[in-house]
């Protein structure tokens, strides 16, 4: 992949836990049609150097949101506690990949890399990561994920609760860390 043709994306600060679009060097306007094409399927580079604990960020990779959340230990914690609600906690569904089958669901538990399309019928899902009553789904509610459109929720490791719409953990795509703090979603290099 000659990484000049990567679309690099810059993390925004996303304050209070709302996730913030990050911006494109726009170099596409300068391609092509064939080679839009290509960068539209293209591997997109991610600086995430700006991601605070807690912050999570969203790029777009094949037209889709791809979800950057940075946990912190406390967030990692309540996957002990999600562990018996959800419904495939070691992900053996294959909604990821060989490197995501993991209660984490992701190369460094710190980081969980994802799509944020519902697996029910591709709604948004909504961040909900205050636990407790302050999150308006009960004083044993963890933090994770609420899909509005009609209820499933998700924990911090995007694993869908038991018995909800969706029938699968969200997805993870493929990705791998250039360095410490730029990530590469859409490209592992396992292909
Ligand atoms: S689309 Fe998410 S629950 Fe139906």
């Amino acid at each position: 992949m000659d990484s000049s043709r990567r679309t690099l994306l810059v993390a925004t600060s996303a304050a209070g836990g709302v996730a913030a679009v990050a911006t494109a060097v726009p170099f596409v306007a300068s391609l092509t049609p064939s080679e839009r094409a290509k960068a539209a399927g293209a591997p997109v580079e991610v600086d995430i150097s700006q991601l605070a604990p807690g912050e999570m960020m969203t790029v777009e990779w094949r037209g889709k949101p791809v979800w950057i959340l940075r946990r912190t230990p406390e967030m990692l914690a309540t996957l002990e506690v999600t562990e018996s609600r959800v419904s495939d906690p070691d992900s053996r569904e294959p909604m990821q990949p060989e490197y995501a089958r993991n209660k984490y669901r992701s190369i460094k538990p710190e980081y969980l890399v994802v799509v944020g399309i519902c697996t029910h019928l591709g709604c948004s899902p909504t961040d909900k990561f205050r636990p407790g009553v302050e999150s308006g789904l009960g004083a044993d509610w963890p933090g994770g994920f609420l899909c509005p459109c009609h209820g499933s929720f998700f924990d911090l490791s995007a694993r869908v609760y038991r018995s909800m719409p969706a029938p699968t953990n969200l997805e993870v795509p493929p990705h791998m860390y250039l360095t410490e703090t730029t990530l590469l979603v859409g490209e592992d290099g396992k292909a």
